[in-house]
């Protein structure tokens, strides 16, 4: 009986140097650890719809998807699987699959319609509570990240993440969530992919709220994105932790990089660049130093000087009056897709933006598949790598693959082989980076549960272990090949 959550978190007693069989099915079934989290995630806006249902306020994507031009096909989540009235069926999915974990996210504007606590929606609270209550009572544990891209609206016409004050707002709505559900929720994630919150919400301008203000409003968003989770990591530390026996990190996306040409010392720094305005980014502060990778801050400096730009450092720095973000996270929480090679350039150099601050240009393999979306190159090595960098570069901690998936486009294919075998090539590498690498790795999260509204993609792009019917006034749930694969897998290991 682990009662404390941290001890097993922090332990990295793992038998590793096995070597792994070629084929995963031939592996033994204690190549995981037997507490090995198996499940699959999900997010609010991408699943739940009843965008105004039962006192839901209004998001950020609400917003952005009704307005003329910003998603595929001009859809939207007003309706997308329509979990909050389907939650049943969702749970079915789960049990079919034989998960033992269940990654959802909170929309904050259902529990809080204007973002604050001066007005809770209770059916907002009741839904939740249900959902925690049904997965447990059918022996899942939930994973519950607190912000997975959709900011009540009534914050962002505030300033929403540019905005200093939103850290402390952010906090009291995690203070919130930790008091109602966390004597059921034992694993959180405030923040799900602060990277693609911040630049593709306010650099690119293709994700909610829409913002194109390149090189300013990322690294600015991303700021007070770090100094939110920080105060709710400690609010979770101090007042909760005792009790609740719980564990807090953020979720980190990163895509594996190597430079273009192996021995070209610019694509090594290149390489070295990209990696610090990406992964580095939010890691350096939580783990490493905290304050932003050096390599990042001085190439935005540069920049700045370089176009003579005079307006406060575009990089804020964190203030010492505040609560510290180094060692706020309990575990590591990895969305791994792709893999990238990396050589310098890509920028636009005249103006301010990100990419000519890194001066480092992703280009992909020839030889990766590309499954689906175009950014998709399918590369399974790649997880083992980022696996063992992370090992490498923090101390080793715990990890949690908390997104990984392969999409579908086009004609629906429900016998999905390609991405039956992606999850077997997949899970054979994190075998690998567990037994022959030594990485802490302590469970595994298939992107998605269901298809579902894909943000910029609508519902072209589908990543389910479950097809969703959104033809279907029913929204029809039919599992995958690939479903029946992760199940047996599953069945094989948990
Ligand atoms: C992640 C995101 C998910 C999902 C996935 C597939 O960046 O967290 O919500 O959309 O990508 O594109």
């Amino acid at each position: 009986m682990r009662d404390n959550h941290l001890i097993f978190l922090r332990d990295t007693h793992i038998k590793c140097n096995r070597p792994v069989r070629a084929a995963l099915f031939q592996c033994p079934k204690d190549m995981f650890p037997s507490d090995f989290a198996w499940g699959a995630a999900t997010a609010a806006y991408q699943i739940e719809g009843g965008w105004q249902t039962d006192g839901k306020g209004p998001s950020i994507w609400d917003t952005f998807c009704h307005e003329k031009g910003r998603v595929f096909g001009e859809q939207n989540g007003d309706v997308a699987c329509n979990s909050y009235e389907l939650w049943e069926k969702d749970l079915e999915c789960i049990q079919q699959l034989g998960l033992t974990h269940y990654r959802l996210s909170l929309s904050w504007a259902r529990l809080l319609p204007d973002g604050t606590t001066r007005h809770v929606n209770q059916k907002g609270v009741q839904y939740y509570n249900k959902v925690i209550d049904d997965l447990l009572a059918c022996g899942v544990s939930p994973m519950v990240t607190l912000y997975h891209f959709d900011l009540p609206q009534a914050l962002q016409d505030q300033g929403g993440w540019k905005s200093p004050g939103i850290a402390t707002l952010f906090d009291s709505y995690a203070r919130f969530c930790f008091q109602t559900f966390g004597d059921r929720v034992k694993l959180w994630l405030t923040i799900n992919e602060p990277h693609v919150c911040a630049k593709l919400g306010h650099e690119d301008g293709i994700h909610a709220p829409g913002l194109k203000e390149p090189g300013i409003a990322a690294y600015l968003a991303g700021h007070n994105m770090l100094r939110a989770h920080a105060m709710a990591w400690h609010s979770y530390n101090s007042f909760y932790r005792t009790e609740q026996k719980g564990a807090v990190s953020l979720a980190i996306n990163s895509n594996w990089l190597e430079p273009l040409h192996a021995g070209c010392a610019e694509d090594i720094a290149a390489t070295e660049r990209c990696r610090a305005f990406t992964l580095g980014w939010f890691t350096w502060p939580v783990f490493v130093t905290g304050d932003y990778p050096e390599i990042m801050r001085s190439a935005i400096d540069a920049q700045s000087k370089k176009l003579g730009y005079s307006g406060s450092p575009r990089l804020p720095s964190f203030s010492k009056d505040e609560p510290a973000v180094l060692g706020t996270a309990d575990f590591f929480a990895l969305n791994y897709y792709t893999s990238r090679k990396v050589k310098p350039g890509g920028g636009c150099e005249k103006t301010l933006c990100m990419k000519s601050d890194r001066d480092a240009e992703e280009v992909l393999d020839p030889s990766w598949p590309i499954c689906g979306v175009s950014w998709l190159a399918v590369v399974p090595h790649g997880l083992r790598n980022t696996l063992k960098y992370i090992k490498d570069t923090f101390n080793n901690p715990a990890v949690y693959i908390t997104e990984n998936g392969f999409s579908q486009v086009g004609q629906l294919q429900i016998d999905d082989v390609q991405r039956s075998e992606f999850y077997k090539d997949t899970i054979l590498e994190v075998a690998k980076a567990v037994q022959e690498d030594g990485v802490n790795v302590r469970g595994y999260f298939a992107w998605s549960l269901l298809d579902n509204f894909e943000w910029e993609d609508g519902f072209s792009v589908r990543f389910g272990l479950f097809h969703v019917d959104f033809a279907d006034a029913k929204l029809g749930r039919t599992m995958y090949q690939s479903g029946r694969q992760y199940a047996k897998i599953v069945l094989k290991y948990r």
